[in-house]
């Protein structure tokens, strides 16, 4: 008796903590990531088809879990009686009764799914933008090709830049998914679902963002070391906002790349064998870094873009994010994937430990670039 109260008691506090632990999930909701605040079209036809399926599966849920419940309770074993139930294992009626009646369900279900299914895939109508994205271990490329008449001016010059995708609200973005190494997924939550990113193949995924915002994403496929760090963002802007900003991207660097910080990111540290400092129209093996200060962030969206933030990482970028870059200041073969230290397990041979000050001088000149 002792024992049951005990079990009681447990059972009432395992219930609570378990309602707590539920309704913490659902008390920040303002990450910028929540799907059921959908942001345009896409998002909002599948947070529609959500709705009624959550609907359907809970009345299902309640209906399982309440029949077990009364059931283990009806019928448990009691002291001195001990006969067996009816036993029903082959019973043909039933068992094409709870065959049919899922399959049921699941074929009403199908049919607003596929068509939402094929809603989504529709080719975008009208104006479009269109970009190139590609996942790289750890960080997302996006590319603007030269393309006719968007936004009342013509793309004219192709733009490359990393981890934020800039869009017009009320403009459908049509993007082109591709990966040169592993597969990633790409999911803005507030702007539709996720999409795998596959080697070898192009995807496609289009955004409508109905009003102005940034709306944050994830890479949703594990992809190595730093997939957690894999972060990404579309930002809708108005129209004339989006080309103010697209022109600044094409033009040049903001500052001459040439002397002192030319030699230091060149012949020195040679972060010119994966970065360009002078072309935003250049796709490198890293991100671009021609405006790097137009960006909120870096590190595969992973840090705030601040001179702190960015002094330590060009010291030492793999004490910031997990990386399998500390063969990368060695000639090829060496594997390498993402950013060296330059100043921990920098590889035996002639190869300088950078200073704070250098560190710095890089970064102030990469925070005016915008
Ligand atoms: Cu890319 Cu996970």
């Amino acid at each position: 008796m002792r024992l049951l109260r005990h079990g009681r008691r447990g059972a009432l506090f395992a219930l609570v903590g378990g309602i707590a632990l539920v309704a913490a999930g659902c008390s920040s909701n303002d990450n910028g990531q929540n799907s059921l605040k959908p942001a345009g079209r896409n998002a909002q036809l599948i947070f529609d088809l959500f709705i009624p399926i959550v609907i359907v599966a809970a009345v299902i849920g309640v209906l399982v879990v309440g029949a077990t419940v009364i059931f283990a309770i009806k019928f448990r074993h009691r002291e001195g009686k001990n006969e067996n139930p009816k036993q029903i294992h082959g019973s043909t009626p039933l068992e094409i009764g709870w065959t049919i009646v899922p399959a049921l369900i699941l074929a009403v279900i199908a049919v607003p799914t596929i068509a939402t299914i094929f809603k989504i895939a529709q080719e975008p109508q009208g104006q479009v933008l269109h970009a190139t994205v590609v996942g790289k271990q750890w960080w997302w490329q996006a590319q603007y090709d030269k393309q006719d008449k968007v936004s009342g001016t013509n793309i004219d010059k192709t733009v490359v830049t990393a981890n934020e995708i800039h869009m017009i609200a009320g403009v459908p973005l049509k993007i082109d998914l591709k990966s040169d190494n592993v597969i990633h997924s790409f999911w803005i939550p507030m702007l539709g679902g996720k999409q795998d990113v596959i080697p070898g193949r192009q995807q496609h995924i289009t955004f409508y963002a109905d009003k102005p915002g940034t709306y944050k994403g994830a890479c949703a496929e594990y992809c190595g070391l730093s997939h957690a760090n894999m972060r990404m963002r579309v930002i809708a802007q108005t129209k004339a906002d989006f080309n103010a900003w697209m022109k600044g991207q094409q033009g040049g660097p903001a500052q001459p790349w040439t002397g002192e910080i030319e030699k230091l990111t060149g012949a020195t540290f040679a972060c010119t064998n994966c970065h360009v400092f002078n072309d935003s129209s250049k796709a490198p093996y890293g991100p671009n870094l021609t405006h790097l200060a137009s960006r909120t962030t870096f590190a595969g969206g992973t840090y705030e873009l601040n001179r702190k933030n960015l002094v330590g990482w060009i010291l030492n970028a793999p004490g910031d994010v997990p990386m399998q870059s500390k063969d990368c200041r060695l000639p090829p073969p060496a594997t390498c994937v993402g950013m060296p230290s330059f100043t921990k397990n920098t590889p035996p041979g002639n190869y300088p430990v950078m200073t704070r000050a250098q560190a710095e001088q890089i970064a102030d000149y990469l925070l005016a670039e915008k």
